[in-house]
């Protein structure tokens, strides 16, 4: 069974305070067996595999946390969203549909079959191939403006300065050669927009910045809050690029798993495999998870869990 089989239960809203909810959560789901970390990046093996962390940051500002707040876990694919919302922001909404795509895939987050059954059409920004492809499209005439236009976003997304985790960008690297493969199919259908190897170089360090659970809540509540971190009150995106990009993770947030993630849960979310997990309830609130052993789809255990959790006891299924 899988984990929305075995937790799906008739949705009882409850009227307590946001940290009592959050404390109950954090005692039931901290001791959960289950998954393991990510290994096919050799450094994400050795990641202490009991942080678990839980922040929920409001769109008024208030911040709820409990657990693990100061261990950073690589980003990884948490970091297509951002990296998404810059290119609508940039290009427009249009430009995804047009350049990349936005059905899901319904398979593995690093499916090369996904590009051949397309001919590199709808890959989806949020699984690799249009993830890397996304990154591709971000303003930049080289390899530093576009890391540099990459690495603001995600500052101002988070209200702070985040920084790479090196050995996790040159073990994942060294170890990349399927993304490379990627990216070059993609390249030979037309549908990559820089150059294949730099791109991909790019994607694999923006999946290697670090981040704790009160900088990736503070992200997801930038999103919550219709584009402006409600912690430094600047405004990162439109409200239209909110919306796309909503949107997209509510289709393909949690890869092949993101029908059952939708159902359960009613909000737009998105996992990485360092570990952790967003999900965003627009107009109320942004909230994330680190736990970085994974189930078989690459999503966080605890993670799923907790925030199936929160939102349960906090607003229901809000659809
Ligand atoms: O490209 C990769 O494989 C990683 N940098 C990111 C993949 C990922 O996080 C998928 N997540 N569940």
């Amino acid at each position: 069974q899988s984990w929305s089989q075995q937790t799906m239960t008739v949705m009882e809203v409850d009227t307590r305070p946001y940290q009592e909810v959050i404390d109950e959560v954090y005692e039931k789901i901290k001791d959960m067996p289950g998954g393991k970390n990510a290994d096919y990046i050799p450094e994400l093996a050795l990641v202490d595999s009991t942080i678990f962390g839980i922040a929920l940051i409001t769109v008024d500002g208030d911040i709820y946390t409990a657990g693990d707040l100061d261990d950073r876990v690589s980003i990884q694919s948490i970091s297509k969203v951002f990296t998404l919302a810059q290119v609508i922001e940039e290009q427009g909404a249009r430009s995804i549909m047009d350049k990349i795509g936005v059905d899901a895939t319904g398979l593995k987050f690093n499916s090369i079959i996904a590009i051949e059954l397309k001919q590199g059409k709808e890959i989806n920004p949020l699984v690799n191939p249009g993830a890397i492809a996304a990154t591709s499209l971000i303003a930049g005439n080289n390899y530093e403006e576009k890391w540099k236009n990459i690495t603001t976003t995600y500052n101002k997304f988070a209200g702070t300065e985040l920084f790479v985790n090196e050995p996790v960008y040159k073990s994942e690297a060294a170890t990349n050669q399927r993304n490379q493969a990627i990216a070059y199919l993609l390249d030979a259908y037309g549908r990559m927009y820089y150059d294949p190897a730099e791109a991909t170089d790019i994607y694999t360090k923006q999946c290697a910045i670090n981040v704790n659970t009160k900088e990736l809540a503070a992200m997801a509540s930038t999103l919550a809050n219709g584009g402006i971190n409600p912690l430094t009150k600047e405004k990162v995106v439109s409200p239209e690029t909110v919306a796309f990009t909503l949107s997209v993770m509510a289709t393909a947030g949690l890869y092949d798993n993101s029908g059952q993630w939708l159902y359960a849960t009613g909000l737009p979310g998105k996992s990485g495999v360092g570990g952790g997990i967003i999900a965003v309830d627009p107009g109320k609130y942004g909230i994330a998870v680190i736990g970085p052993k994974l189930d078989e789809a690459g999503n966080s255990v605890k993670a799923q869990y907790a925030i199936y959790e929160i939102v349960k006891a906090l607003d229901g299924n809000p659809y």
